[in-house]
């Protein structure tokens, strides 16, 4: 008999729960714009509210984001994943990550999932800039807002993505350049500078490699004697290095390279050959991970360029923002900044990647 009363005592408190938040829910139905964005902030927070389905409780849906990570090619790139991963958790967002290995069409692929999959957000770091604007197309169709990360897309109509959160790659180039200036200020030309380049048609290879170009061109002793594709890997860094050192040794006298695995890779290469890199070859590169501070510190690199990968919290504050109705600028630029070999072992400890 007891066990009787025990059972219907807790089948009451379950009802009158669940026909509590019915109320709140019908309520803020009529609401003003102010409990519109309390109820999404709840939706979203790490605690799940409670619905009502029937008589059973359940944990209402909160925001998925769908993701189309573009690779692992690097350090950085690892360093992105795990800032977004990190970042969803922390707010309490669902992510379904898809890695597409350097691939577009694996991009186009994951993102038609996310659609099937009905999703609240689709972010995207695309591969390449060109090619985007069928699939966009597909998904503004259905109605399913979407956040470009890293890189950007080159397309025609500006209201297929709601906003871009990522670096001023142009502005990273022009950095470069700006070092190498005045650092071979006073140096006799000619002076032979080798670019090893990133993804061809990728914003950072395009964007650093025109920033870079527009500053070392009023110096006419700085001549960019080969400009290689290696991939952002530190295995292509290696290998096309190597190349270059076999045809131009004698001339090289900096390297660019487009971001630091490619630099590191470089550095094996030129030692192997018996120069002294950040010697024999002054190198600047782009990225600023741990790895590449190392090297800063040891002498082996003379200068390198922020870019930001810790997107994550940026991304899923912007996720929020939207879904509440605010609207987001059209670029969100992450600050970023400059370190050199003399700078260097202040923030070694401070790297996050
Ligand atoms: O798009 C950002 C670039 O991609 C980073 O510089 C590089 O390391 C990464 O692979």
């Amino acid at each position: 008999m007891l066990e009787k009363v025990g059972e219907f005592m807790g089948k009451l408190a379950k009802l009158v729960t669940a026909g509590a938040m019915v109320l709140f829910i019908m309520l803020s139905g009529c609401e003003t714009g102010q409990e519109n964005t309390e109820r999404s902030a709840m939706i979203s927070s790490n605690e799940p509210t409670l619905q009502a389905a029937g008589n059973e409780i359940v944990p209402a849906r909160s925001i998925v984001v769908g993701f189309s990570q573009l690779g692992s090619e690097s350090d950085w790139r690892r360093a992105n994943t795990r800032s977004i991963q990190e970042a969803a958790k922390e707010t309490g967002i669902q992510l379904i990550l898809e890695n597409a290995e350097q691939s577009q069409e694996k991009q186009f692929e994951a993102i038609r999932a996310f659609v099937k999959q009905k999703v609240d957000v689709i972010a995207i770091a695309p591969v390449v800039e060109k090619g985007w604007e069928p699939i966009l197309r597909e998904v503004k169709q259905v109605g399913i807002p979407v956040i470009i990360t890293d890189r950007l897309v080159e397309v025609s109509d500006p209201s297929l993505y709601v906003s871009y959160i990522g670096s001023d790659f142009y502005e990273e180039g022009r950095m470069a350049g700006k070092y190498v200036m005045d650092k071979l200020l006073h140096a006799e030309g000619p002076i032979g500078i080798v670019e090893l380049k990133g993804t061809e048609g990728s914003t950072p290879s395009l964007s650093r490699g025109k920033g870079f170009h527009d500053v070392i061109k009023q110096n006419p002793n700085l001549q960019v004697v080969e400009s290689e594709y290696a991939n952002f890997t530190v295995e292509q860094g290696n290998k096309v290095m190597r190349e270059l050192l076999e045809r131009r040794s004698k001339e090289i006298r900096v390297l660019f390279a487009h971001n630091d695995d490619m630099a590191l890779g470089a550095i094996e290469a030129i030692e192997a050959y018996g120069l002294k890199p950040g010697k024999d070859i002054v190198i600047v590169s782009v990225d600023g991970t741990r790895k590449a501070f190392e090297r800063m510190v040891a002498g082996n690199i003379n200068s390198v360029v922020e870019c930001n990968p810790l997107l994550g919290p940026y991304l899923m504050q912007a996720v929020k923002e939207m879904l509440d109705g605010r609207t987001l600028p059209k670029r969100i630029v992450t600050p970023e900044r400059i370190f050199t070999e003399v700078t260097a072992h202040n923030e070694l400890n401070n790297r996050m990647y």
